[in-house]
């Protein structure tokens, strides 16, 4: 008795991982095991020799059994402790810096612009670039033989041969978007709609492909107040100045009446743009109050509603903001030109933390 206890104590001990203690719980304790079989012989012994033998025997099993438990748990600890010591890691490291890309100036000054207008409840529309030639010219009241359809150099799709319906076109701006938001939400209505826009023009203030975002107000008693003040607040909040003046000049465009163009007081000394102050005088957009007839082809009544509407270079605003000389560099791909002007792709324009910070 003594010998097998020894013996198995010392298997015990021995087990170098759980496989092996397993190993050893099955010769000794399994239905084959060495203290099973002497188990069994206890049938065969007087009950004089079960008497001494049998508690000896259930003793030595339930030592040994105990031995396997604890064996077990010291084995996991020690898996434990040997996975802490390898899987450690030092989490007071400095991350490393991932460039994650930039967010273009046009991107960045769009979603400005957009913080801006939500701010002041308007919502933003969207439209196709390529256009109907009724939305893109008739429905903004430029018929046929207007000269601003020949101003625009316009991009014509092709048709069919045979097919005499007027070409679609890449739309030359972005007002088309007031005939759709009209004809989808009619109103009272407040949409900003910025996008992509197209004209064979090339030079180091165009390219064929810009940006514009409209403006569109239209309620029962609109007036060019409204227009004056929302700009001005627009102005402030964009060059991130206290005070602004603003010059409306008389103008003329076929879908406004009265129209104005609007001009920035600003000074250019030493070079850069201040915004607010100086002698000088920056254009920054058209305006006016929308013609009746434009208010007409989105199917809404003239004699109920009036609105103002607006019309802004987003490329034009991005260069002065942030003082980007030439508009062409702003689609070449340019690595470098979009690292030195790219913005960091997880700061999100908003008015309460700043709009370029
Ligand atoms: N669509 C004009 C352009 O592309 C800009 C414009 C002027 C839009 C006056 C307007 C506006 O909505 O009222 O040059």
């Amino acid at each position: 008795m003594d010998d097998l206890r020894e013996k198995w104590l010392a298997a015990v001990a021995g087990a170098g991982d759980e496989a092996a203690l397993e190993a050893v719980r099955v010769a000794a304790l399994g239905k084959k095991g060495e203290i099973s079989a002497q188990m069994r012989e206890l049938g065969r012994m007087t009950p004089e020799e079960r008497k001494e033998a049998g508690p000896r025997l259930n003793a030595l099993k339930d030592e040994i059994n105990a031995a396997i438990a604890a064996k077990k748990t010291a084995l996991a600890d020690a898996a434990l402790e040997e996975r802490l010591r390898t899987e450690w890691l030092d989490v007071t490291l400095p991350a490393r810096p991932q460039r994650m890309g930039t967010v273009h100036p046009i991107a960045q000054v769009t979603e400005e612009v957009t913080a801006i207008f939500a701010d002041l409840g308007f919502s933003v529309a969207e439209g196709p670039q390529v256009e109907s030639d009724w939305h893109n010219f008739d429905a903004l009241n430029i018929p046929g033989h207007h000269p601003a359809r020949a101003e625009m150099d316009t991009f014509y799709m092709a048709r069919p041969e045979g097919d005499t319906r007027p070409p679609h076109v890449l739309r030359t701006h972005t007002s088309p978007v007031q005939i759709r938001s009209m004809e989808a939400a009619g109103a009272p209505l407040r949409v900003i709609c910025p996008g992509r826009v197209y004209r064979a023009d090339y030079d180091q203030t165009h390219t064929p492909m810009f940006h514009q975002v409209e403006g569109l107000a239209i309620d029962r008693d609109i007036s060019m107040a409204n227009l004056k003040w929302v700009l001005e607040e627009f102005v402030k909040a964009f060059f991130e100045v206290d005070a602004v003046e603003l010059r409306f000049r008389a103008s003329h465009f076929p879908f406004t009446e009265p129209s104005a163009e609007v001009d920035i007081r600003c000074s250019w000394q030493g070079g850069t743009l201040k915004v607010g102050e100086g002698d000088d005088w920056l254009e920054i957009l058209g305006s006016g109050m929308v013609h009746p007839k434009v208010l007409a082809a989105g199917n809404i009544d003239p004699a109920a509603w009036q609105g103002f509407a607006f019309g802004m270079g987003i490329d034009r605003i991005a260069m002065l903001k942030y003082g980007i000389p030439d508009l062409r560099a702003f689609f070449e791909s340019d690595l470098r030109w979009l690292r030195h002007y790219g913005f960091a792709s997880l700061d999100v324009p908003t008015l309460h933390r700043g709009l370029s910070r």
